[in-house]
């Protein structure tokens, strides 16, 4: 299993040392979370905050954009040195447009699904997608509980990925744990966000250990 601990659960205050934790780690991605009060009913953090991560963070960046119009920002995240741009498909009028510029940017597109959006809407665009980013929580916060319905939608989307030419990894994220990690695993899940499993743990590695040998 892959693991992307989200730095949305980490300590603000001192985010160089949790960021120096995950470099020492075997975890495979940093996922961070944008949000901005308009998709989502929060604000976390934007681009200095990624541009500061990205210059001392030895991971991959896997950037989940809970923002509106997120093709606006393309160009500016591959500046930040982005390895993944997921963008949500209820933010996105024209997505073939937007994950073709995310591509002509040289960086991995992911589209990210609510809890409520059918997998059945990605048939037409999964051949072009490197990711898929399933919510398993209303996004916004950190620290929910896992909505298990997920667990339908991962097996369906292993399906179209298989019945298809797609090399789509599949992503969840929210609320997972050791627990809901296994049950992801067994369903076909390649990656998996933790963020309080994670920072909110004594001890951070062993959790990231934890959900790699799932
Ligand atoms: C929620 C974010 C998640 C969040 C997960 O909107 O997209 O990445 O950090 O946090 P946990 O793992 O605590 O549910
Ligand atoms: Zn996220």
């Amino acid at each position: 299993m892959k693991v992307s601990p989200s730095l949305l659960s980490a300590d603000f205050s001192n985010l160089a040392k949790d960021i120096e934790m995950i470099n020492r780690s075997e975890a495979d991605y940093l996922h961070l979370d944008v949000m901005d009060g308009v998709f989502v009913p929060n604000i976390s953090f934007g681009f200095p905050v990624i541009d500061s991560v990205a210059k001392i963070c030895k991971k991959p960046l896997d950037v989940h954009l809970m923002i509106v119009e997120p093709q606006k920002w393309v160009d500016r995240l591959k500046e930040c040195g982005a390895e993944i741009m997921n963008v949500h498909i209820e933010a996105c009028l024209h997505l073939d447009r937007t994950v073709n510029a995310i591509h002509e940017a040289g960086m991995k597109a992911g589209v990210t699904l609510n809890p409520a959006t059918p997998v059945s809407l990605l048939v037409d665009i999964i051949n072009q997608l490197d990711l898929v980013l399933l919510m398993s929580v209303n996004p916004g916060f950190g620290g929910q509980a896992f909505i298990h319905n997920t667990l339908k939608k991962v097996a369906e989307l292993k399906a179209l990925r298989d019945s298809s030419e797609s090399k789509a990894m599949i992503e969840v994220d929210g609320g997972v744990n050791e627990e809901t990690g296994r049950l992801l695993a067994e369903a076909g899940a390649d990656i998996l966000v933790a963020g309080n499993y994670v920072f909110k743990s004594q001890n951070p590695k062993e959790r990231i250990n934890i959900l790699k040998a799932l």
